[in-house]
């Protein structure tokens, strides 16, 4: 492990100085937009009267789908989704107007004077509901592996169940937002926070009508994105840019934290039905599923978040015959969208519960079969990847041998011997997850690296700085390749008129695609200087090594510093950016036939979690979780330490608490922090003990340091498990129920459920 270097946002952050789109300083004369949305979850627009509102003194116009140049379309994998609703409505909170006025308080004023009226249509909230009326987003996937029918036939032990898991909010502590500048000639600069500033500038572009060079999009920081401004944050910044485009002056939309509940898409709720198949030996021969997933009114990112479910399926167990199925379902809520984990997390779930119902009737230990069947090497995936380098059992057996699962199992049984109204419960949740785009062309990145003539640097990259700390691993490796210190390196915003038609920094990826190409730029950059260094030092160019800001020749500190180097490059004409393209090589997938390699590597893990129940109240605390984590070769621990907290805390509140509600016509109800109930310090672990994995790294990953973003928020699902064996230790009756957040309500049910 390599000594941490600081997230290099902390200074400015602790201080408040860091810079978010709200803090930009604006021109005098800017103006400030404001959505008017959907009052109905579904209807026919029969009338909309603005009069009124535009009688406000201070309004200057109010933008509908009339106005826009181009075309009124911002779908990105399908073309379903129009920015502004024309003659129907499909969700509550669909954006149907935007008012521009000189300040918030009139425009919000003026949205309440908007009359409409809506002929109402039937809602569908629920995948069930949709499925049954045969409403889908897009045609469903399948992935098949050996042939499950055949081998039920010969299972020793059956079983079939169904699940729910709900939607989460990501609750980004920056809602969404954007400031659109207009240039000259027509071109307009819109600093977003968005995870995908070239689907920004593309949607624009396509809505403005106008070519992709007129638009540029600057990204310097997100206060948390989470998969929710992967495609979310692309409408706002585009009715502002219409704005911009019709009034030649500046628009700032920053969305409250009541519209931006209301309006954006969540985390996608599914319903699940499966069958399992045992032999006498535990060993899981057969598993089918069918996933309905909830996706809500558009496309948005579903289809390739119901593809990650099938990739996730089977979690880390090798299983030889597998069928499974998933439906995108069109419903009357926001269009749901990506979320940490990308539909990994709703599958995952799915076979562990299938998994904890067969434990259940066969009267053993979830871990018994948990055990018996975890991925070895050459292991074949349900679509086809041949897994290697696998530590699914190796982080297993390490966490039970380091954390010793023995004696904390012991003491949990005397525990639960000694009281009667407290009930302790234990559970093992391995995780794999696959690291890459699911979408093979969206695997690459680009990086822009300066070297100034004063030996300091800039860097610029596609990737956006979120609060994962990947701009501090872009210097890190800035810093190394080019043997420098860190103070000499500086990142860019992230912006599209220094590194275009990037992917959006997601798939958590960000860190290893972007980063490959820094370490490209910086490697040509070097080989350029070494030249030059030779011939100072009047030696062969293969002695020639840069590091701490010297060069050493042949191991030895020679006087040349780096910017001795640097100066006389300049003097000899020697050019010192360098502009480097990396795309990541093996991965493929062919869609029709569900089979391939999709991804350049694994992510594997391994969390105890043990909960403590309050039984004569339903509520529960986290004692601790205890993890075995595989980062790889860590390039930047402290960093990467904080990614797997946050993950799990994020994971278990999706397990626990976090509820997500709305009514059957389609109304958010869980729209504040008073009604949807996030971990706060008291429903987050006691403890949280992380180990990092002992492997060898893998080359396909940034310096070997491992993709760290999303894998470990599926250790929260532990928590889930483990909540239901204390309730079972109270209540003998109880039967497993897979209906998640098992909220302190349900616990309190299943506590004195009779059979
Ligand atoms: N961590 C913080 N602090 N804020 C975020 O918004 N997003 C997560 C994860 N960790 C996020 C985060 C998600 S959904 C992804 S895909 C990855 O970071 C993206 O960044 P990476 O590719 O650099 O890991
Ligand atoms: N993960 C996250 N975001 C994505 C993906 C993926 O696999 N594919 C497209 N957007
Ligand atoms: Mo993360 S859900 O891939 O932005």
């Amino acid at each position: 492990m390599s000594k941490t270097m600081k997230n290099i946002d902390s200074f400015t952050h602790v201080r408040g100085e860091s810079i978010f789109v709200d803090d930009l300083i604006t021109r005098q004369d800017t103006l400030i937009g404001l959505v008017f949305d959907s009052p109905k979850a579904h209807g026919k627009i029969k009338e909309v009267n603005y009069s009124k509102a535009e009688k406000v003194k201070g309004v200057v116009k109010i933008f509908t789908y009339k106005d826009i140049l181009g075309v009124n379309q911002i779908g990105e994998i399908l073309p379903d989704e129009p920015l502004w609703a024309e003659n129907e409505v499909h969700y509550w909170g669909q954006p149907i107007a935007f008012i521009v006025a000189e300040s918030e308080a009139i425009a919000k004023k003026a949205r309440l004077l908007i009359e409409i009226e809506i002929e109402e249509l039937p809602v569908i909230t629920t995948a069930i509901k949709a499925k049954e009326k045969k409403s889908f987003i897009s045609a469903p996937i399948y992935f098949k592996l050996g042939d499950t029918a055949a081998t039920f036939s010969n299972c020793d032990h059956v079983t079939e169940g169904e699940t729910f898991s709900n939607g989460q909010e990501h609750l980004y502590l920056e809602t969404q937002g954007c400031y659109a500048v207009p240039q000259e000639n027509g071109s307009i600069k819109i600093t977003s926070s968005t995870q995908g500033p070239a689907q920004v500038q593309k949607a624009a572009a396509r809505v403005l009508g106008v070519a992709m060079h007129k638009i540029e999009v600057d990204v310097i920081r997100l206060g948390g994105g989470f998969g929710g401004k992967e495609d979310q944050a692309t409408a706002w910044a585009v009715m502002a840019a219409v704005a911009v485009q019709y009034l030649n002056k500046p628009i700032k939309y920053i969305l409250n934290r009541y519209d931006d509940l209301r309006m954006t898409g969540k985390r996608h709720p599914y319903s699940s039905f499966f069958k399992i198949g045992l032999n006498k030996d535990l060993k899981i021969m057969a598993f089918e599923a069918e996933f309905l997933q909830n996706s809500g009114a558009a496309a948005d990112l579903s289809p390739a978040i119901a593809e990650r479910t099938l990739f996730h399926a089977t979690n880390s167990y090798f299983i030889p015959n597998v069928s499974t199925v998933v439906y995108s379902c069109k419903t009357n809520l926001p269009p749901n969208t990506a979320f940490r984990g990308f539909g990994g997390p709703q599958g995952m779930f799915v076979i562990e519960s299938a998994i904890a119902k067969m434990a259940e009737e066969m009267g053993i230990d979830k871990r018994k079969i948990q055990e018996a069947n975890l991925l070895a090497e050459n292991d074949e995936f349900s679509y086809g990847q041949i897994a290697t380098k696998v530590e699914a059992q190796s982080t297993w057996f390490s966490a039970k041998e380091k954390f010793e699962f023995g004696k904390l199992e012991k003491e949990i049984f005397s525990f639960n011997r000694k009281n009667a109204h407290f009930k302790k419960g234990i559970s093992l949740m391995p995780i794999t997850f696959g690291i890459s785009f699911t979408n093979t062309m969206m695997n690459h990145a680009r990086a822009l690296v300066h070297i100034y003539q004063d030996g300091s640097v800039g860097v610029s990259t596609g990737a956006v700085e979120m609060g994962q700390g990947v701009n501090t691993k872009m210097l890190q490796v800035a810093q190394i390749t080019l043997g420098i210190s860190a103070n000499k390196v500086k990142l860019e915003t992230t912006n599209t008129t220094r590194v275009a038609n990037t992917s959006p920094s997601a798939a958590s990826v960000t860190a290893d695609l972007n980063g490959k190409a820094v370490d490209m730029a910086c490697v040509a950059l070097i080989e350029r200087l070494r030249k030059v260094a030779a011939k100072m030092a009047s030696v062969d160019e293969s002695t020639i090594f840069f590091k701490e800001d010297y060069v050493f020749v042949n191991g030895e500190k020679s006087e040349f510093t780096w910017e001795t180097i640097v100066a006389q490059a300049m003097v000899e004409r020697i050019v010192l950016s360098e502009n480097a393209h990396y795309a990541t090589p093996i991965v493929h997938f062919d869609k029709i036939k569900g089979k391939g390699h999709p991804f350049a590597y694994h992510v594997y893990g391994t969390a105890i979690t043990a909960v403590t129940l309050d039984c004569v109240r339903g509520t529960y605390e986290i004692d601790f979780v205890k993890i075995v984590h595989d980062f790889g070769k860590s390039m930047n621990i402290g960093i990467d330490i904080g990614q797997v907290e946050g993950a799990l805390v994020q994971g278990i509140g999706w397990m626990t608490t976090e509820e997500i509600a709305y009514s059957s016509d389609g109304r958010l109800l869980s729209n504040a922090l008073s009604t949807y109930k996030v971990p706060d310090i008291f429903s987050a672990p006691k403890t949280v003990e992380i180990i990092p994995a002992a492997v060898e790294g893998n080359k396909m990953a940034i310096r070997k340091s491992k993709a760290v973003g999303e894998p470990p928020l599926m250790y929260g699902i532990g928590a889930y498990f483990a909540i239901q064996q204390a309730v079972k230790a109270f209540n003998k009756n109880y039967k497993l129920k897979f209906d998640s957040p098992f909220t302190p309500g349900k616990v309190l049910t299943g506590l004195y459920e009779k059979n």
